[in-house]
């Protein structure tokens, strides 16, 4: 009998797609086959984020849609929910979507091959979402995908910032310990990956748990790793960052010149109620020890406009924040209500009009300093990893330097190389530039 084939697709963070590469590897070795098109699965599952409202909207779309594929293709598919919406809504997805067979929460990604073959047998639908020991999974090299990798240093997030859903849905933080994620990243250099990035709801806190080394002590560490170029995180929570972490990560030669350091409100008020645990001035100290040590570091950042009680002083206040600081670029969001935060039970939530409004006016504003900051990198020549052709043409490569910006360059180069590049110019918000040759390199 032919294998049965699976697709999977994915929504949410860093987090969310790592795990994917997880759940596939887990089908695969327990003998299901990958297909890249949905029309030729037997098995679908959907990895899902709930952060925000409109992540869920979508995902209910994509159900729906499965449903009619289903019946226009005359075969029945076995849906699989997966990840953080799956543990949120458990056996409701079931109830309110007749196609939907098996729920997976976050404890039992690894598990779906077997929930497959049990429902297969009985014919039950099956919603495993109790929450119990949490399982890294053990593969290892077998993650490499390309030349550039993710790897989960911690998991969960125990923060419970008051707006966010996560460390319900994720449970709390736990380390891998570090000697894992050294054999781990050993085993994906020697199947050629040069880039690593490590992921986290909040890397700054890795080994606090468990008594293992410190963050800095674990990037020093990878560093001594032969072969391995660069190595990149996210996410760093400003509560757990101080100047002497910024100054020995600095000095670390592997680790990318890159931060990405939600500032989530520039009001003391706001902040407070969203039990983020820092003050704006602390936000400043981070940011002005990163241009003290290294001054060409990229800070990029995530931020709520509209939490509730946010008036418009408090709003002029993150403008405000987000003016001096120039961040490189953001991720900026309406406040979303989820169940079980603290949040979701304030009073004076801010009309969606004005969260609109409030949402606009930022992002024009980010909009300009993020054409300002490319348009302050003209001129400068970067180390570059090549990742893939530009969309436009076969010729011109996408190329990421250091500071994780991209940049379109005509060469000849490979995918999963690294060149020199000088940055010439800007289209929109991308960066263009040309390579430097080895006889021109010389001459600099
Ligand atoms: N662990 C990371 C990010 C997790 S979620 C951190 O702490 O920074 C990614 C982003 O989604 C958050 O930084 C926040 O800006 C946004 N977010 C989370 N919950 C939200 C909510 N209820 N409404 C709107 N945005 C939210
Ligand atoms: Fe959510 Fe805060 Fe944890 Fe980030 S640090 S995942 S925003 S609770
Ligand atoms: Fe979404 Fe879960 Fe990540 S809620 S942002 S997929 S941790």
């Amino acid at each position: 009998m032919a294998k049965k084939s699976f697709y999977i697709e994915t929504y949410g963070c860093e987090m969310n797609k790592s795990d994917s590469i997880d759940i596939s590897l887990s089908m695969e070795s327990s003998g299901y086959s990958k297909s890249d098109r949905p029309e030729d699965a037997d098995i679908v599952i959907i990895n899902t984020c709930a952060v925000r409202y409109n992540a869920e909207e979508r995902i209910q779309g994509r159900i729906g849609f499965y449903k009619s594929l289903s019946k226009k293709l005359g075969k029945d598919q076995t849906v699989v929910i997966a990840g953080c919406m799956a543990q949120e809504w458990g056996r409701k997805i079931l109830e309110d979507y007749d196609n939907v067979s098996i729920v997976a929460g976050t404890y039992h990604y690894l598990r779906i091959p077997e929930l497959v073959r049990e429902y297969d047998e009985t014919g039950r639908k099956i919603a495993a979402i109790e929450k119990q020991d949490y399982r890294f999974s053990n593969f290892k090299g077998e993650r490499a995908e390309s030349f550039s990798a993710w790897v989960n240093i911690i998991k969960g997030c125990s923060n419970y910032c008051s707006y966010c859903i996560v460390p319900f849905l994720r449970g709390l933080e736990k380390s891998k310990p570090h000697e894992e994620i050294i054999s781990e990243v050993k085993e994906l250099v020697d199947r050629g990956v040069v880039e690593i990035t490590l992921l986290g709801q909040n890397v700054n806190v890795y080994g606090k748990d468990n008594n293992d080394i410190t963050f800095v002590e674990l990037l020093e560490m990878l560093n001594e790793i032969e072969g391995l170029k660069w190595i990149r995180f996210l996410t760093s929570h400003p509560k757990d960052f101080n100047p002497g972490m910024i100054e020995r990560i600095s000095k670390i030669e592997k680790v990318c010149k890159h931060f990405h350091l939600p500032l989530q409100s520039g009001s003391d008020k706001i902040l407070k109620l969203m039990n983020r645990r820092y003050s704006v001035e602390k936000y400043y100290e981070i940011v002005d020890a990163i241009r003290m040590f290294n001054n060409d570091y990229s800070i990029t950042t995530d931020i709520i406009v509209g939490f509730p009680g946010e008036t418009e002083e408090d709003f002029l206040k993150t403008l405000e924040v987000v003016k001096r600081v120039e961040f490189d670029d953001a991720f900026m969001y309406r406040y979303s209500d989820r169940p079980y935060t603290k949040a979701s039970k304030l009073e004076n939530k801010v009309p969606f009009n004005v969260m609109r409004a409030r949402l606009e006016e930022l992002i024009e504003v980010q909009r300009k300093i993020t054409y300002e900051k490319n348009r302050s990198e003209i001129g400068k020549t970067e180390e570059a990893l090549v990742v893939r052709p530009s969309k436009k043409s076969e010729e011109e490569m996408l190329c990421r330097i250091k500071k994780g910006k991209m940049v379109v360059v005509p060469t000849k180069a490979r995918p999963g190389s690294f060149i020199k590049l000088k940055i010439t110019g800007i289209s929109g918000n991308t960066l263009k530039g040309e390579e430097v040759t080895v006889s021109e390199s010389l001459r600099i």
